[in-house]
């Protein structure tokens, strides 16, 4: 049995502690045929959080800085949980130093460095994967399955979206995501990249777009210790910090096969807790998901007999050897951790069998070139061509 030694970085925030859990719990699942990992060192986030973790990760070391676990040579995978800022310089780091990288998204701040960890990835001979787990939901796979099946035909247009009210009130508290030194693309890297990832997993490469980025509000509080999601009662004591990346952005966009996208997101919308939906229009059919029936997949084919033609729901179920790892009934659903497990175990068998899988370093850059270009296009104010 191949066992991976993996350090969390960030391991106290939200990703950290999903990845953390999700090391320990694949095997329950998946076995132990593709490897097992076990987490050696956690790095950074407040101390009693930590400590509270290292319970969790039993034999774990508290590190105190990123720089420690990539120089440690009991370390195989780094696991990139930190702000967006950090992800180029650690993942360099630590392909240089001759480590595997999963890193969450998006991968870089541009496309340019995510091409050079891709390279460097790619002479060394290491793994890579960028978090991108909504489309490994095995919902997605019968999805690109009837795709590639020929079921829908050509596809002519995909439209997607994903929207969050985190800052639907113009008071909730300033956080690093609004920060554009932390998070340099706001929510074009933050959530129009998960959007981006469903384009490229089931559509292909975008080749042009123009994008419209905003921002609503331009000042927010800043409140010491706020958490993300959390409700927060101002003292009217406050500073106000200013917002520098966007808050939303719409966009269309060409892919190289000739089909058209329509995509917009943001984390203004109120009352939208976590909306995310694909519609995908082809010439003998159609697909459409929403995250509202996560394990739900709906279907029109012109080959139905007319007079009884309609969406038809394909729910996933145990027949499909990944929900049937968690599950053996239908209609239990799997759920955005289960995602994550499931991406986890990918990671593990990727460096036991040396095999990459999607999403590796080269789909991120492809989605950091879209990213690029949004924010590109919306300060030109026109269609910008991707390479
Ligand atoms: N794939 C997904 O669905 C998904 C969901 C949420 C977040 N993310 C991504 O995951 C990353 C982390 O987001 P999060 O929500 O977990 O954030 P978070 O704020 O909850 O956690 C970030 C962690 O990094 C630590 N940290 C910050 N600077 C550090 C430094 N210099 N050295 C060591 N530790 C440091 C913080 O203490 C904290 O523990 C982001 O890039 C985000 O875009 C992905």
């Amino acid at each position: 049995m191949d066992e991976v030694k993996v350090a969390v970085l960030g391991a106290s925030g939200w990703m950290g502690r999903v990845h953390t859990m999700a090391y320990q719990t694949f095997p329950h699942f998946f076995g132990t045929g593709g490897g097992t990992a076990r987490v050696v060192a956690l790095v950074g986030g407040k101390s009693a959080a930590l400590e509270d973790l290292a319970f969790r990760a039993p034999g774990a070391k508290i590190l105190q800085t990123w720089q420690e676990a990539v120089a440690d040579p009991d370390v195989d995978l780094i696991d990139i949980c930190l702000p967006d800022n950090l992800h180029y310089e650690v993942a360099k780091a630590a392909l240089l130093a001759g480590k595997h990288v999963f890193c969450e998204k998006p991968l870089a701040d541009t496309a340019a460095q995510a091409r050079e960890l891709a390279d460097i990835a790619g002479s060394k001979g290491l793994i890579t994967r960028v978090g991108h787990a909504f489309p490994r939901n095995p919902v997605h796979d019968r999805a690109k399955e009837i795709i590639e099946a020929g079921e829908i035909g050509e596809i002519k247009l995909f439209k997607g979206c994903q929207h969050v009210d985190m800052y639907g009130d113009p008071l909730a508290p300033y956080m690093w995501r609004a920060n554009g030194d932390l998070a340099p693309t706001g929510i074009v890297g933050d959530t129009g990249s998960h959007v981006f990832s469903f384009m490229e997993f089931l559509v292909g490469k975008v080749s042009t777009l123009i994008a419209d980025n905003y921002i609503v509000t331009h000042k927010r509080p800043v409140v010491e210790g706020a958490e993300l999601g959390a409700g927060t009662t101002l003292t009217g004591d406050e500073d106000w910090a200013d917002i520098t990346n966007p808050d939303g952005s719409n966009v269309l966009c060409n892919f190289a096969s000739g089909a058209r996208g329509m995509v917009d997101f943001s984390r203004v919308a109120t009352g939208r807790k976590f909306m995310q939906t694909y519609e995908i229009y082809g010439t003998r059919g159609s697909l459409s998901y929403t995250y509202d029936e996560v394990n739900r997949l709906r279907f029109y084919s012109n080959d139905d007999p007319i007079g009884r033609r309609g969406y038809r729901e394909i729910d996933v179920g145990p027949e499909h050897q990944t929900y049937g790892a968690f599950l053996p009934l239908p209609n239990f659903a799997l759920g955005y951790n289960e995602s994550k497990i499931i991406e986890v175990a990918e990671v593990i068998r990727s460096i036991v069998t040396k095999t990459p899988m999607w999403p590796t370093f080269e789909t991120g850059h492809h989605i950091c070139q879209i990213v690029d270009a949004c924010m590109e296009s919306s300060r030109l104010k026109r269609w910008v061509d991707i390479p």
